[in-house]
């Protein structure tokens, strides 16, 4: 992508994510309509969809020719990663929005041709902004964030999991496994929504973020920004991910990447 397009579109990015927070931000308190998806758990609220539909007006407006990845649907039916594709999640953390009112982002990643050169991930409530362009490295608020080059043994390591697919009826992991990596590792957290998740590993609060279902835009700024500071992402058994299905995703410090998935991560076929 050409560096002054890239800058353009990073600068609308950032003005848009921002824009979109303080709507939710100001609304926080207002009464809301709260809905299931797939199943009970599985929370959406029309501020979901309206910030969805903010971003698809704004996108299409401003650039025809780009497509928009959205959970919601107010994008488009994407086939290929072919041109420049926004993969948005209006807010990732729904739960925690619905019953805590923080802890959830505006993520934003956009690819290039399948290659992901932007990310943005906006905790709304703490107004924290992490951003990351491809080669530029990644920020939190304007900051630079360290490389991740510390070595650290898994037992000083904390390690985000989802702790729902730890149950031993999980069908797609060796139980027997994460209760091994659990007990080795120094803690583990669960904070409730990917994309902070990665902005914590990219900020090298969390050594690393290990789960068994997400979708691209779940992780699609989020491996952007984790891949700046030279952590490594991807499926957690190391292949490459899929950035138009729901997958598995292992991110963490370099050193630490293959003795999780090699050791501890097996998964049921
Ligand atoms: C969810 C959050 C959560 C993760 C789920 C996601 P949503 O996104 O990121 O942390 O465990 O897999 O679906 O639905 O709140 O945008
Ligand atoms: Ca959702
Ligand atoms: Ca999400
Ligand atoms: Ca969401």
């Amino acid at each position: 992508m050409d560096q002054q397009k890239k800058n353009e579109i990073f600068d609308y990015a950032k003005a848009w994510v921002l824009e979109a927070g303080e709507r939710i931000k100001s609304n926080i308190d207002s009464p809301r309509s709260i809905e299931t998806k797939s199943n009970p758990n599985d929370l959406v609220t029309e501020m979901d969809q309206e910030t969805e539909q903010f971003f698809a007006k704004k996108i299409k407006e401003t650039y025809p020719d780009h497509y928009l990845l959205g959970e919601e649907g107010f994008g488009d039916e994407i086939e290929d990663l072919g041109g420049t594709v926004w993969i948005v999640d209006p807010i990732d953390g729904t739960m925690n929005f619905v019953h805590q009112k923080r802890n959830f982002a505006i993520s934003i990643g956009i690819y290039y041709e399948g290659e992901g050169e932007i990310g943005l991930i906006y905790n709304v409530m703490e107004e924290t902004l992490y951003t990351a362009k491809r080669g530029e490295g990644a920020y939190k608020n304007d900051v630079k964030l360290s490389p991740l080059n510390e070595e650290r043994p898994l037992n000083e390591s904390i390690l985000a999991l989802n702790t729902s697919w730890m149950i031993p009826e999980n069908p797609h992991v060796d139980h027997q496994g994460i209760h091994d990596l659990v007990k080795k590792l120094r803690s583990t957290r669960s904070y409730g929504s990917a994309a902070l998740e990665f902005a914590l590993v990219a900020e090298g609060i969390l050594d690393g973020y290990l789960t068994m279902t997400l979708m691209p835009w779940d992780y699609a700024a989020g491996s952007i920004l984790v891949r700046e500071v030279g952590g490594i992402v991807t499926r957690a058994d190391r292949e490459e991910l899929d950035l138009l299905n729901k997958t598995t995703v292992l991110a963490s410090r370099p050193n630490i990447h293959e003795e999780i998935s090699s050791e501890y991560v097996r998964l049921k076929k």
